[in-house]
């Protein structure tokens, strides 16, 4: 896929970045040309993304996201680079370039349009005899059939390829079925369905797309379920079951459960907003899914050790975003489903209203690690739950549980708020010298923000830097002599971008963050933002970029053990005084 350049120009052109960024982030401080907000990328509380408008790129200097007006949008609704330019050209009014319909997105229409197909068909499948096992199951299970309805369930048969025949009268390919993990290859080649005698339970995104499917065994039996491989349109640490139905309840919060089933239970029990995800633990992907529609989540999790583990990696997950999380503790019964069918949702809603803050439940699991009547334990338990008090920010808030720990405890309250507020204070100021060390190591500085890269030659990287930033900015110069290789970089972000940015260039293209974006990863355009922000002096532009070839150059000898001696004898030159 690519589009035509001047295709990538004109829409960049009629898509201010600063338009579009608004209608995300509130952008509240000028500074300049640039206008800065809460980034949307990470939780903070002072502003710093900043969005350029001379520049047309945005920046975070808080965790380091930056791009153009594409990039943005691949990143705020999770979209392909080729997804992200249709979104935008619709928004534009753009018509798109008749054969750059990518073929990556007219496959992914074409498996989505299948697994819509083979859902009706699971569901039909509920009507013939074959099916009865299944609606038998539901009606063991207390699944109503309008619930069933309006989750989709259907039934897989108990056949190697009815549904794959039912497809194929369809029009669509083995190889479609297969690319949308709906049947499988068996050992002499031929295709078989992968779902058999299965309850089916789509698994359908935001926009009201089937992505996938999960199967649960009727009964008891192994694997208990089983769920649609990653596809093209399918990945499951993205999305969560039943979220395009929470997403539109009134609750104002979403409730998290484990299971399928209980999210089912929840939904007939009038809890509309009840998502799980997708048989593995909350992702963070799928946390900052969910705080686009709620600040406020309910964990109903297994109750059992499992359970606990997930909710406590939970917690940490949604804080992050600040997201405002509560527990349940569902006390006889080991799922939601079994809660509200042994004690009824009337019980289930008192539950949720008088749900666990998170801090009370952490303190509860603190304080039922203890005996409290032996004095030693206690003072173990005192010192957990003040060291917990005091990360609390707020000083009214520190109170409160200060004042809980006491009458758990039977310690003064005085004694206790005194030891929270000491250890506040102790924590704040090693908060604060960390950030001091931050400031005064510039190996620190120089490395990129994005954990996952790491410059080994922090100098020639530094170069390196510099000689992608001095390209970009004039362009003239990529016809100078002596450029290095990508393979004399440092760094392999660093050397994509910058084979990147001379193919364009050398291609007379007119370059920019956008146009790159087809061709860089993310976390290299951010880089490549990051660049640019940093200061360059144009006015001796030939000399800087000799400079920077040199130390390139220079570097690459010595990591590879072999002087270069150019670049030695230029060393000489210098600090000898030697020719010239
Ligand atoms: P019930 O036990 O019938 O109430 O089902 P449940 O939907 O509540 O499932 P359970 O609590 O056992 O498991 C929670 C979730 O983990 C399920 O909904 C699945 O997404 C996932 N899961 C459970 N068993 C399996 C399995 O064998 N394979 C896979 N891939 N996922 C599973
Ligand atoms: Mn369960």
């Amino acid at each position: 896929m690519a589009f035509p350049e001047k295709f990538i120009t004109e829409l960049t052109e009629r898509s201010d970045i600063v338009d579009v960024v608004s209608s995300y982030v509130r952008l509240t401080k000028r500074s300049g040309s640039n206008q800065f907000g809460l980034c949307p990328f990470h939780s903070e509380k002072t502003p710093s993304f900043s969005v350029s408008a001379d520049k047309q790129i945005y920046h975070c200097f808080g965790c380091g996201k930056g791009g153009g007006v594409i990039s943005f949008i691949m990143d705020v609704e999770n979209l392909s680079f080729p997804e992200a330019v249709e979104f935008l050209a619709k928004r534009a009014g753009m018509q798109m370039p008749e054969e750059e319909h990518s073929g990556e997105s007219k496959k992914k229409a074409k498996l989505l349009a299948l697994n819509k197909d083979a859902a009706r068909f699971f569901y039909e499948q509920l009507g013939t005899p074959a099916g009865s096992a299944a609606v038998e199951y539901m009606i063991r299970r207390g699944i109503s059939p309008p619930v069933a309805k309006r989750f989709g369930l259907g039934f897989a048969p108990d056949s190697w390829d009815l549904l794959r025949s039912a497809m194929r009268q369809k029009g669509y390919s083995d190889f479609d079925m297969f690319d949308a993990g709906l049947v499988k290859r068996g050992k002499n080649g031929g295709f078989y369905d992968a779902f058999r005698k299965r309850l089916m339970f789509p698994i359908i995104d935001v926009r009201g797309n089937v992505i996938g499917f999960s199967g649960r065994i009727l009964g008891d039996g192994e694997p208990k379920y089983l769920n649609s491989p990653e596809t093209l349109v399918f990945n499951k640490s993205r999305n969560l079951f039943a979220l395009n139905l929470a997403k539109k309840s009134k609750s104002g919060y979403i409730i998290l459960s484990e299971g399928n089933i209980d999210v089912v239970a929840l939904h007939q029990a009038g809890f509309d907003s009840a998502v799980a995800s997708l048989g593995t633990s909350l992702t963070p992907e799928q946390a900052r899914l969910i705080s686009r529609y709620t600040d406020q989540v309910i964990i109903a999790y297994d109750n059992d050790g499992a359970g606990i583990k997930a909710s406590q990696r939970a917690i940490g997950i949604l804080e992050k975003l600040d997201i405002k999380v509560k527990v349940l503790r569902l006390s006889g019964a080991k799922d939601p489903d079994e809660f509200i069918k042994l004690k009824g949702p009337e019980a289930f809603r008192k539950l949720l209203e008088g749900s666990e803050h998170q801090l009370d439940y952490r303190l509860k699991n603190i304080a039922d690690k203890y005996d409290l009547s032996l004095d030693e334990q206690k003072l173990d338990f005192l010192r957990e739950a003040s060291d917990l008090a005091a990360r609390i920010p707020d000083a009214v808030k520190r109170q409160v549980y200060s004042m809980r720990i006491a009458s758990m405890s039977g310690v003064k309250e005085e004694v206790i708020s005194a030891d929270v507020e000491r250890r506040h204070k102790k924590l704040m100021n090693a908060a604060k010298r960390t950030e001091q060390r931050q400031e005064v190591q510039p190996e620190r500085l120089i490395q990129p923000a994005a954990r996952q890269l790491h410059y080994d030659d922090p100098e020639s990287a530094a170069a390196e830097e510099g000689l992608i930033r001095l390209l970009y900015l004039e362009h003239e110069l990529v016809k100078k002599p002596g450029l290095p290789d990508k393979e004399d970089f440092s760094s392999t972000a660093l050397a994509n971008i910058y084979s990147a940015l001379r193919a364009g260039l050398e291609k007379g293209e007119h370059v920019t963050v956008d146009t790159m974006a087809a061709s860089l990863e993310k976390d290299e355009i951010s880089l490549l933002v990051s660049i640019l922000q940093k200061p360059e002096i144009l006015k001796r532009s030939e000399q800087s970029l000799r400079d920077y070839i040199d130390k390139i150059k220079d570097k690459k000898a010595l990591r590879s053990g072999k002087p270069d001696l150019n670049a030695l004898q230029k060393q000489l030159q210098k600090t000898k005084g030697y020719g010239r």
